[in-house]
Protein backbone atom coordinates (compact mmCIF):
# COMPACT_ATOMS: atom_id res chain seq x y z
CA UNK A 1 0.00 0.00 0.00
CA UNK A 2 1.78 3.24 0.61
CA UNK A 3 4.84 1.97 0.94
CA UNK A 4 4.58 1.38 -2.66
CA UNK A 5 3.67 5.39 -2.89
CA UNK A 6 6.03 6.21 -0.59
CA UNK A 7 9.42 4.28 -0.88
CA UNK A 8 9.73 3.98 -4.66
CA UNK A 9 9.00 7.48 -5.44
CA UNK A 10 9.68 8.97 -2.75
CA UNK A 11 12.10 11.93 -4.52
CA UNK A 12 8.77 13.42 -6.89
CA UNK A 13 6.50 13.10 -3.38
CA UNK A 14 9.24 14.53 -0.86
CA UNK A 15 9.43 17.08 -4.03
CA UNK A 16 5.75 18.33 -3.47
CA UNK A 17 6.69 19.00 0.30
CA UNK A 18 9.77 19.97 -0.02
CA UNK A 19 9.24 23.33 2.07
CA UNK A 20 7.86 21.25 5.01
CA UNK A 21 10.70 19.35 6.52
CA UNK A 22 9.49 16.55 7.82
CA UNK A 23 10.25 16.84 11.60
CA UNK A 24 8.97 20.52 12.03
CA UNK A 25 5.72 20.63 12.98
CA UNK A 26 4.29 24.45 12.87
CA UNK A 27 1.42 25.41 15.44
CA UNK A 28 -1.35 25.84 13.03
CA UNK A 29 -1.14 21.61 11.99
CA UNK A 30 -1.00 20.96 15.83
CA UNK A 31 -4.07 22.71 16.06
CA UNK A 32 -5.85 21.06 13.39
CA UNK A 33 -4.69 17.39 14.22
CA UNK A 34 -5.51 18.12 17.81
CA UNK A 35 -8.81 17.79 16.88
CA UNK A 36 -9.04 14.12 15.80
CA UNK A 37 -11.74 13.43 18.99
CA UNK A 38 -9.92 10.04 20.21
CA UNK A 39 -8.52 9.32 16.99
CA UNK A 40 -4.59 8.47 15.95
CA UNK A 41 -2.59 11.16 15.24
CA UNK A 42 -0.78 11.72 11.68
CA UNK A 43 2.29 9.18 11.59
CA UNK A 44 4.32 11.96 10.22
CA UNK A 45 3.66 15.44 10.65
CA UNK A 46 3.44 17.14 7.30
CA UNK A 47 2.47 20.59 5.89
CA UNK A 48 -1.88 21.02 6.68
CA UNK A 49 -3.22 22.03 2.41
CA UNK A 50 -6.96 22.02 4.19
CA UNK A 51 -7.96 22.24 7.67
CA UNK A 52 -11.74 21.39 8.53
CA UNK A 53 -12.90 22.04 12.02
CA UNK A 54 -16.03 21.68 14.06
CA UNK A 55 -18.27 21.71 10.79
CA UNK A 56 -22.22 21.46 11.17
CA UNK A 57 -24.05 21.33 8.11
CA UNK A 58 -28.12 20.20 8.23
CA UNK A 59 -30.63 19.91 5.87
CA UNK A 60 -33.99 20.80 7.80
CA UNK A 61 -34.01 18.16 10.33
CA UNK A 62 -31.12 16.08 8.84
CA UNK A 63 -27.99 16.35 9.83
CA UNK A 64 -25.43 15.65 7.54
CA UNK A 65 -22.49 16.28 9.24
CA UNK A 66 -22.23 17.01 13.15
CA UNK A 67 -18.76 18.72 14.19
CA UNK A 68 -16.57 17.65 12.28
CA UNK A 69 -12.90 18.17 12.38
CA UNK A 70 -9.99 16.65 10.00
CA UNK A 71 -7.21 17.80 7.85
CA UNK A 72 -6.03 16.99 4.70
CA UNK A 73 -1.90 17.04 4.67
CA UNK A 74 -0.03 18.45 1.46
CA UNK A 75 0.87 15.53 -0.83
CA UNK A 76 -1.51 13.10 0.91
CA UNK A 77 -3.77 10.66 -0.30
CA UNK A 78 -6.92 10.93 2.18
CA UNK A 79 -10.12 8.72 2.20
CA UNK A 80 -13.34 9.78 3.54
CA UNK A 81 -15.53 6.38 4.26
CA UNK A 82 -18.31 5.35 5.80
CA UNK A 83 -21.69 3.65 5.26
CA UNK A 84 -24.66 5.30 3.03
CA UNK A 85 -25.98 8.21 4.06
CA UNK A 86 -22.96 9.19 6.52
CA UNK A 87 -22.18 12.51 4.81
CA UNK A 88 -19.24 11.52 2.69
CA UNK A 89 -20.54 13.85 -0.44
CA UNK A 90 -22.40 16.44 1.92
CA UNK A 91 -18.20 16.98 3.21
CA UNK A 92 -16.93 17.20 0.06
CA UNK A 93 -19.59 20.01 -1.04
CA UNK A 94 -18.50 21.63 2.25
CA UNK A 95 -15.06 21.77 0.92
CA UNK A 96 -15.34 23.04 -2.42
CA UNK A 97 -18.70 25.51 -1.48
CA UNK A 98 -21.19 24.19 -2.96
CA UNK A 99 -22.64 23.58 0.80
CA UNK A 100 -22.39 26.44 3.41
CA UNK A 101 -22.00 24.77 6.35
CA UNK A 102 -24.41 26.47 9.41
CA UNK A 103 -21.34 26.02 12.20
CA UNK A 104 -17.25 25.35 12.02
CA UNK A 105 -14.65 26.51 9.79
CA UNK A 106 -12.47 25.79 6.97
CA UNK A 107 -8.98 26.77 6.18
CA UNK A 108 -7.06 26.07 2.63
CA UNK A 109 -3.34 26.94 2.26
CA UNK A 110 -3.55 28.30 5.28
CA UNK A 111 -6.15 30.59 4.57
CA UNK A 112 -9.62 30.75 6.84
CA UNK A 113 -13.15 30.87 5.02
CA UNK A 114 -16.45 31.44 6.21
CA UNK A 115 -18.52 31.48 2.85
CA UNK A 116 -16.82 30.35 -0.76
CA UNK A 117 -18.39 29.56 -3.95
CA UNK A 118 -17.39 26.98 -6.04
CA UNK A 119 -15.92 28.63 -9.06
CA UNK A 120 -13.85 30.22 -5.98
CA UNK A 121 -12.70 27.33 -4.86
CA UNK A 122 -11.86 26.26 -8.32
CA UNK A 123 -9.72 29.28 -8.70
CA UNK A 124 -7.65 29.02 -5.50
CA UNK A 125 -7.29 25.47 -6.66
CA UNK A 126 -9.98 22.68 -5.66
CA UNK A 127 -11.08 20.45 -8.31
CA UNK A 128 -13.54 17.69 -8.03
CA UNK A 129 -15.50 14.97 -9.63
CA UNK A 130 -18.83 13.46 -8.81
CA UNK A 131 -20.55 10.57 -7.84
CA UNK A 132 -22.40 10.30 -10.80
CA UNK A 133 -20.29 11.26 -13.92
CA UNK A 134 -20.95 14.87 -14.65
CA UNK A 135 -19.95 15.47 -18.10
CA UNK A 136 -21.25 17.45 -21.81
CA UNK A 137 -22.43 14.19 -23.16
CA UNK A 138 -22.61 15.35 -26.55
CA UNK A 139 -19.44 16.86 -26.44
CA UNK A 140 -15.92 15.11 -27.77
CA UNK A 141 -13.54 13.77 -24.73
CA UNK A 142 -10.97 16.46 -26.23
CA UNK A 143 -13.38 19.52 -25.64
CA UNK A 144 -14.82 18.28 -22.43
CA UNK A 145 -11.05 18.28 -20.97
CA UNK A 146 -10.86 21.77 -22.35
CA UNK A 147 -13.71 22.89 -20.41
CA UNK A 148 -11.17 22.21 -17.47
CA UNK A 149 -9.13 24.15 -18.83
CA UNK A 150 -11.59 27.53 -18.91
CA UNK A 151 -10.51 29.10 -15.52
CA UNK A 152 -6.97 28.95 -16.45
CA UNK A 153 -7.73 30.89 -19.45
CA UNK A 154 -8.11 34.53 -17.85
CA UNK A 155 -8.03 36.75 -20.73
CA UNK A 156 -11.47 38.09 -22.57
CA UNK A 157 -12.40 37.65 -25.48
CA UNK A 158 -11.81 42.03 -25.98
CA UNK A 159 -8.15 41.12 -25.48
CA UNK A 160 -7.88 38.21 -28.01
CA UNK A 161 -9.56 40.31 -30.04
CA UNK A 162 -6.52 43.05 -29.65
CA UNK A 163 -4.07 40.38 -29.13
CA UNK A 164 -4.23 38.29 -31.90
CA UNK A 165 -0.49 36.92 -31.40
CA UNK A 166 -0.52 36.56 -27.54
CA UNK A 167 -4.42 35.33 -27.44
CA UNK A 168 -3.15 32.76 -30.15
CA UNK A 169 0.06 31.64 -28.00
CA UNK A 170 -1.63 30.92 -24.87
CA UNK A 171 -4.16 29.06 -26.13
CA UNK A 172 -1.78 26.67 -27.56
CA UNK A 173 -0.32 26.28 -24.44
CA UNK A 174 -3.67 25.33 -23.17
CA UNK A 175 -3.75 22.87 -25.73
CA UNK A 176 -0.30 21.93 -25.21
CA UNK A 177 -1.41 20.97 -21.65
CA UNK A 178 -4.80 18.84 -22.18
CA UNK A 179 -3.06 16.94 -24.93
CA UNK A 180 -0.27 16.14 -21.73
CA UNK A 181 -3.21 15.16 -20.07
CA UNK A 182 -4.80 12.99 -22.53
CA UNK A 183 -1.77 11.14 -22.93
CA UNK A 184 -1.21 10.53 -19.43
CA UNK A 185 -4.48 8.94 -19.04
CA UNK A 186 -3.72 6.73 -22.11
CA UNK A 187 -7.19 7.95 -24.28
CA UNK A 188 -5.94 9.51 -27.36
CA UNK A 189 -8.03 7.11 -29.08
CA UNK A 190 -11.35 8.73 -27.79
CA UNK A 191 -10.28 11.92 -27.89
CA UNK A 192 -13.00 12.90 -30.76
CA UNK A 193 -15.75 11.01 -29.30
CA UNK A 194 -18.89 12.26 -27.88
CA UNK A 195 -18.64 11.05 -24.13
CA UNK A 196 -21.91 9.80 -24.18
CA UNK A 197 -20.89 7.07 -26.65
CA UNK A 198 -18.18 6.05 -24.04
CA UNK A 199 -18.47 2.92 -21.93
CA UNK A 200 -18.69 4.19 -18.38
CA UNK A 201 -14.88 3.41 -16.86
CA UNK A 202 -13.84 5.71 -19.79
CA UNK A 203 -16.19 8.45 -18.86
CA UNK A 204 -15.22 8.59 -15.24
CA UNK A 205 -11.60 9.04 -16.99
CA UNK A 206 -12.24 12.08 -18.97
CA UNK A 207 -13.93 13.45 -15.68
CA UNK A 208 -10.59 12.53 -13.67
CA UNK A 209 -8.94 14.31 -16.66
CA UNK A 210 -11.19 17.28 -16.90
CA UNK A 211 -10.52 17.97 -13.22
CA UNK A 212 -6.46 17.38 -13.94
CA UNK A 213 -6.51 20.25 -16.74
CA UNK A 214 -7.20 22.58 -13.85
CA UNK A 215 -4.03 21.61 -12.74
CA UNK A 216 -6.03 21.45 -9.07
CA UNK A 217 -3.79 21.59 -5.64
CA UNK A 218 -6.44 19.78 -4.08
CA UNK A 219 -8.31 16.90 -5.98
CA UNK A 220 -11.62 15.75 -4.45
CA UNK A 221 -12.31 12.23 -5.85
CA UNK A 222 -16.60 11.16 -5.33
CA UNK A 223 -16.47 7.30 -5.76
CA UNK A 224 -14.19 7.10 -8.65
CA UNK A 225 -14.74 3.55 -8.96
CA UNK A 226 -18.38 3.28 -8.32
CA UNK A 227 -20.03 1.02 -11.04
CA UNK A 228 -16.37 -0.29 -12.52
CA UNK A 229 -15.65 -3.67 -12.91
CA UNK A 230 -12.09 -4.92 -11.85
CA UNK A 231 -10.24 -3.88 -14.59
CA UNK A 232 -11.41 -0.56 -14.50
CA UNK A 233 -11.16 -0.03 -10.70
CA UNK A 234 -7.17 -1.53 -11.37
CA UNK A 235 -6.82 1.04 -14.03
CA UNK A 236 -8.18 4.03 -11.86
CA UNK A 237 -6.51 2.79 -8.79
CA UNK A 238 -3.32 3.13 -10.93
CA UNK A 239 -4.34 6.67 -12.13
CA UNK A 240 -4.80 7.95 -8.56
CA UNK A 241 -1.60 6.84 -7.23
CA UNK A 242 0.32 8.24 -11.06
CA UNK A 243 -1.62 11.57 -10.47
CA UNK A 244 -0.43 11.83 -6.31
CA UNK A 245 3.21 11.60 -7.67
CA UNK A 246 3.81 12.53 -11.10
CA UNK A 247 1.81 16.02 -10.68
CA UNK A 248 2.01 15.86 -7.10
CA UNK A 249 -1.78 16.51 -6.12
CA UNK A 250 -3.25 16.16 -2.81
CA UNK A 251 -6.60 14.21 -3.01
CA UNK A 252 -9.67 13.34 -1.15
CA UNK A 253 -11.37 10.20 -2.13
CA UNK A 254 -15.09 8.99 -0.99
CA UNK A 255 -14.50 4.79 -1.63
CA UNK A 256 -16.63 2.23 -0.76
CA UNK A 257 -14.11 -0.49 -1.65
CA UNK A 258 -12.26 -0.98 1.42
CA UNK A 259 -9.63 -2.88 -0.40
CA UNK A 260 -8.99 0.44 -2.69
CA UNK A 261 -8.96 2.35 0.64
CA UNK A 262 -6.18 0.33 2.11
CA UNK A 263 -4.18 0.34 -1.24
CA UNK A 264 -4.48 3.79 -2.49
CA UNK A 265 -4.91 6.24 1.27
CA UNK A 266 -2.33 7.52 2.94
CA UNK A 267 -4.52 8.49 6.11
CA UNK A 268 -8.81 7.38 6.51
CA UNK A 269 -11.22 9.97 7.80
CA UNK A 270 -14.56 7.78 9.04
CA UNK A 271 -17.75 9.28 9.32
CA UNK A 272 -20.88 7.77 10.23
CA UNK A 273 -24.46 9.34 10.64
CA UNK A 274 -22.76 12.93 10.21
CA UNK A 275 -20.43 12.17 12.99
CA UNK A 276 -17.17 10.97 12.71
CA UNK A 277 -16.40 7.90 14.18
CA UNK A 278 -12.39 7.38 13.38
CA UNK A 279 -9.46 8.92 11.96
CA UNK A 280 -5.69 7.25 11.58
CA UNK A 281 -4.18 4.85 8.98
CA UNK A 282 -5.51 2.44 7.13
CA UNK A 283 -4.72 -0.30 9.21
CA UNK A 284 -5.87 1.70 12.43
CA UNK A 285 -8.88 2.05 11.02
CA UNK A 286 -9.98 -0.74 9.99
CA UNK A 287 -9.64 -2.66 13.61
CA UNK A 288 -11.52 0.02 15.08
CA UNK A 289 -14.97 -1.23 16.88
CA UNK A 290 -16.32 1.47 16.39
CA UNK A 291 -15.97 1.65 12.30
CA UNK A 292 -16.67 -2.24 12.37
CA UNK A 293 -20.12 -1.63 14.07
CA UNK A 294 -20.89 0.97 11.86
CA UNK A 295 -20.31 -1.44 8.77
CA UNK A 296 -21.65 -4.11 9.97
CA UNK A 297 -24.78 -1.85 10.88
CA UNK A 298 -25.67 -0.97 7.38
CA UNK A 299 -26.99 -4.25 5.50
CA UNK A 300 -26.30 -2.43 1.73
CA UNK A 301 -22.83 -1.78 2.52
N1 LIG B 1 -29.24 18.57 -0.81
C1 LIG B 1 -29.73 17.85 0.19
N2 LIG B 1 -30.95 18.09 0.70
C2 LIG B 1 -31.45 17.36 1.72
N3 LIG B 1 -30.78 16.37 2.33
C3 LIG B 1 -29.56 16.07 1.87
C4 LIG B 1 -28.96 16.78 0.79
N4 LIG B 1 -27.72 16.26 0.56
C5 LIG B 1 -27.56 15.26 1.45
N5 LIG B 1 -28.66 15.15 2.25
C6 LIG B 1 -28.82 14.20 3.35
O1 LIG B 1 -27.67 14.27 4.15
C7 LIG B 1 -27.28 12.97 4.58
C8 LIG B 1 -25.87 12.67 4.08
O2 LIG B 1 -25.90 12.51 2.68
P1 LIG B 1 -24.60 12.35 1.80
O3 LIG B 1 -23.63 13.39 2.16
O4 LIG B 1 -25.01 12.26 0.36
O5 LIG B 1 -24.05 10.93 2.30
P2 LIG B 1 -23.03 9.90 1.64
O6 LIG B 1 -22.32 10.58 0.50
O7 LIG B 1 -22.11 9.52 2.76
O8 LIG B 1 -23.82 8.71 1.19
C9 LIG B 1 -28.32 12.01 4.05
O9 LIG B 1 -29.27 11.81 5.06
C10 LIG B 1 -28.91 12.76 2.88
O10 LIG B 1 -30.23 12.37 2.65
MG1 LIG C 1 -22.19 10.14 -1.53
Amino acid sequence: MNAEVTTAEAPAAAAAVADAPENDTAPAEERAAGHGAGAAPAPAPKETLLAVEDVSLAFGGVKALQNVSFDIAKGEIRAIIGPNGAGKTSMLNVINGFYHPQEGRIAFKGQLRRRMRPHFAAAQGIARTFQNVALFRGMTTLDNIMTGRALKMRRGILWQALHWGPARREELEHREFVEHVIDFLEIEHIRKTPVGRLPYGLQKRVELGRALAMEPDLLLLDEPMAGMNLEEKEDMSRFIIDVNEQFGTTIALIEHDMGVVMDLSDRVVVLDHGEKIADGTPEEVQADRRVIDAYLGVPND
